[in-house]
């Protein structure tokens, strides 16, 4: 019997022995580490307590609350030494480097057409036309009509479009996405008498949809009238215009052309030196039959008109093009990134 007493009293003597080993310990996890160690020696030794007799529990007893004290009083005391020589090491060693440069945030900027847009309109705003807005669902009146479409002209086949129909008090009416900027010269001379300057830039949408032709896109506006304007002044404001867009080193030329809405009408191209001509825009006197349906008197007034493609502007302007080197409009809506942090 006597040996069962020793033996746990031996036992216990070994484990707080062991304790020292806490003493050491390097890190708080190997502090963990050696105390989850003894305590399992420590309880394999109580299990031993059962055969210890009864007389001779309350001895064993004390001795066994000893070692436990001890082991805690030693795991404490390293734990809070080594959370002493942490903070310690922390004052002494090297300040916090704030000099690691920060990560930039990437600036957004406008898109491409949106610059192109803004440059074009300080130009014709600082020669004192007006900027107005036009929606892009409009009227089929507003969008051929009134601009001196015949019915069924073949013009409003290649302008072929989205059409969408309402009824107004029970009338149906017909309404479309606005295939041009011109709907804009219908709504702003209805609104007001003459004179007047305007440009109205905006979204337009046709069927067409190629490397060249996107089905949304687009254009610039702009007419002007009052009493006595003539086409010298319309080659004068637009010769002006594109020499400030590209350079005063390029050639303007005007070249018959047809539209509905304008008598005569032109088409302008612009020659870079050493390149090819380049179709810029189209414009014209405009016609009586688009005065008579504002309301205006054509003996009285007369005016010019033109529209162009914004985005074509941007891509002769930056020179889009795509891996194979051909004009691609298609890169100035697609919204990749890489594409449009190149300008
Ligand atoms: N609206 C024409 C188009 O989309 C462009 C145009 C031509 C506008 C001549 C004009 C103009 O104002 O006078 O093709």
């Amino acid at each position: 019997m006597a040996d069962i007493v020793e033996d746990l009293k031996a036992e216990l003597e070994a484990v707080a022995a062991r304790g020292a080993e806490l003493d050491e310990a390097p890190s708080e996890q190997k502090l963990r580490e050696a105390n989850a160690a003894l305590q399992r020696q420590l309880s394999a030794a109580l299990k031993k307590m059962r055969d210890v007799p009864k007389e001779r529990r309350a001895e064993v007893g004390k001795a066994v609350n000893a070692v436990k004290v001890g082991l805690e009083e030693r795991f404490e005391g390293r734990l809070e030494a080594l959370a002493r020589e942490a903070r310690e090491a922390e004052l002494s060693g090297p300040m916090l480097d704030v000099s690691l440069p920060g990560r930039a945030p990437t600036p957004g900027r406008l898109h491409p057409v949106t610059r192109v847009k803004h440059e074009l309109l300080d130009i014709f705003q600082s020669l004192g036309f007006e900027v107005a807005d036009g929606p892009e669902v409009d009227t089929h009146a507003n969008c051929f009509d009134k601009l001196g479409f015949p019915p069924d002209h073949p013009a409003t086949d290649m302008q072929d479009t989205f059409f969408l129909t309402h009824t107004d008090e029970g009338d149906p009416v017909t309404t479309l996405l606005r295939t041009h900027t011109s709907t804009v010269q219908i709504r702003e001379m209805s609104r007001r008498p003459p004179p007047l300057a305007v440009v109205s830039p905006g979204a337009v949408f046709r069927r067409d949809d190629d490397a060249t032709h996107s089905p949304m896109f687009h254009q610039l506006e702009g007419f002007l009238v009052d009493e006595h304007v003539s086409f010298a002044h319309l080659k004068g404001v637009l010769t002006l215009f594109l020499e400030r867009v590209f350079g005063p080193d390029i050639e303007v030329r005007f070249r018959p052309s047809y539209f509905p809405f304008v008598e005569p009408g032109a088409e302008v191209d612009v020659r870079r030196p050493g390149q090819d001509w380049m179709e810029i825009l189209g414009c014209g006197m405009i016609h009586p039959v688009v005065f008579e349906h504002v309301g205006y008197d054509p003996e009285k007034v007369s005016g010019f008109a033109f529209g162009m493609g914004i985005d074509r502007m941007a891509m002769v302007k930056y020179g889009v093009v795509d891996r194979e080197g051909k004009p691609s409009i298609k890169l100035l809506f697609e919204n990749d990134v890489r594409f449009l942090s190149s300008f």
